[in-house]
């Protein structure tokens, strides 16, 4: 018998998902195997999954229904489904594809290797059971040399009427702020110049973690953790995804505006614009307040980037209420925005309504919603037009090999023609010439300077 010795890693789905890929990754490092580009050339297949609605969740069944097959010809073949797909239906994968070897949910993410070593024993493993998720002591095998995600809550308490993420991600945990500051520390080590903190609801950071006061207020909230990993040397730029307008509070804001890394752009996702539709969604705010959340923000920060999600044809959604929430992309002007055509998900409340949107209707809906989003967008980027940005490089132009990219501090992906080996992870000042809907293209002051 040969010795599996390569591994491909297929990763669908958000941030939390890239980052947990990225922590195997780094397991099956350590175990000795060695990353394979080409998944048909790989000993071990995993693919971590996504389920937030059918056509992710279906596309993970097509991947799969191919590698089984190979792994009729080549029995050394394993096979893993790891992330909310495998959390979401468990055993049912196995009856679904018998090849499969080990079916693992997100919050086991760091046990690949005991795991692996069950399925080495000759073993079909499934491990969805909730645990507590163990301190990451492994080292992941981050994509970026630049830019890096640092996990700082897993899982979620809210109970948004359509969403699958609470079941498949568990509840809530939040790492202590000396593991994700130790965390930040080594990366800044490693030559790393940019930080996300990640959290499907970060404003909840914390509010699991013992040092309540007596009045119920936490010491560690999100605000307070910015505060305390702003200096770690090496990082100059902080960012955090997702927040939650219902936790959203002034204070974060008023810490964004005051310290300097933390970078201009938030991503507030609203769902919705008509206060009833947000009821049913259980979101337990109004458009009102969401717009004074964004008002506060342009006040303190006037240039930041605002982006978020939304999702059209939820259930019960009328046109005058899809006419709402055109009215506050409208009103709010978003720099970014990801629709979405509302999805049945299996084990959410919304799924079993009787009062389902049509498909015609919800595809309808979600084009005109992206029409107006483009429009915005656009708009948007015109005030950079002239404007000296910050741009921190993070590679080449795969389209144009003379032009390096990078983003802004609003998260604007930005080109410009420079010399990535001498450029890499630098922050160059780059004059904004021609602006698009979603990036932007300028030239960098210190060449103009000079020519
Ligand atoms: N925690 C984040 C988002 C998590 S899921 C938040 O609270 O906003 C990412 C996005 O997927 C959501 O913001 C929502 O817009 C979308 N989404 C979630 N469930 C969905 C469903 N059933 N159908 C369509 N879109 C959905
Ligand atoms: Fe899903 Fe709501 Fe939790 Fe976001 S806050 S992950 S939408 S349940
Ligand atoms: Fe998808 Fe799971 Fe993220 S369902 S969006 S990969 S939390």
């Amino acid at each position: 018998m040969t010795t599996p010795r390569k591994y491909h890693i297929t990763t669908f789905g958000c941030q939390m998902n890239k980052a947990d890929s990225e922590r195997m990754a780094g397991i099956l490092d350590d175990m000795g195997f060695s990353w394979s580009e080409d998944p048909n050339q790989a000993d071990v297949i995993l693919y971590n999954t996504c389920t937030i609605r059918d056509n992710a969740e279906q596309k993970v069944y097509s991947y799969l229904g191919r590698q089984a097959k190979r792994k009729q010809q080549d029995p050394n073949v394993t096979l893993i489904v790891a992330g909310c797909v495998a959390q979401q239906e468990g055993q049912q994968l196995l009856r679904r594809v018998p090849e499969l070897d080990l079916v693992m949910g997100p919050q086991h993410a760091n046990r690949l290797g005991d795991l692996l070593e069950q399925v080495m024993d000759g073993n079909q493993v499934v491990a969805t059971e909730p645990i507590h998720i163990m301190e990451d002591i492994t080292k992941p095998r981050r994509d970026s040399k630049i830019t890096a995600w640092v996990n700082v809550i897993y899982g979620c308490n809210e109970r948004c009427t359509y969403c699958v993420v609470p079941g498949v991600r568990g509840v809530e945990q939040s790492r202590t702020p000396a593991d994700i500051r130790a965390e930040m520390e080594e990366l800044g080590r490693q030559g790393y110049k940019e930080v996300t903190l990640l959290g499907q609801n970060i404003d909840a950071y914390g509010r699991d973690l013992p040092g309540s006061t007596p009045e119920g207020r936490h010491k560690h909230t999100l605000t307070d953790l910015l505060y305390f990993v702003h200096d770690v040397p090496g990082i100059e730029r902080i960012r955090f995804a997702t927040s939650h307008p219902r936790y959203f509070n002034e204070r974060l804001i008023r810490a964004c505006a005051e310290l300097p890394k933390v970078c201009e752009h938030f991503h507030i996702p609203f769902q919705s614009g008509d206060n009833e539709q947000l009821k049913a969604m259980s979101r337990g705010y109004t458009h009102q307040k969401y717009r004074r959340i964004i008002a506060k923000i342009r006040e303190l920060m006037p240039d930041a980037a605002i982006s978020a999600d939304a999702i059209v044809g939820f259930p019960g959604e009328t046109e005058e209420q899809f006419q709402n929430t055109l009215k506050l992309v409208e009103d709010i002007g978003f720099d970014q925005l990801n629709t979405a055509a509302y999805s049945p998900r299996p084990g959410t409340p919304a799924a079993l309504w009787e009062n389902q949107v049509s498909e015609g209707e919800k595809k309808d809906r979600l084009q005109r919603l992206n029409r107006l989003v483009e429009v915005k967008a656009a708009e948007r980027s015109q005030r950079y037009t002239d404007r000296i940005e910050e741009v921190l490089v993070e590679d080449i132009n795969p389209k144009d090999q003379t032009q390096v990219m990078g983003r802004t501090r609003g998260n604007r992906l930005t080109f410009f023609t420079g010399d990535i080996n001498a450029q890499k992870g630098e922050i160059v000042k780059v004059k904004i010439t021609e602006v698009r809907a979603f990036s932007l293209t300028g030239e960098p002051v210190e060449a103009l300077v000079t020519v």
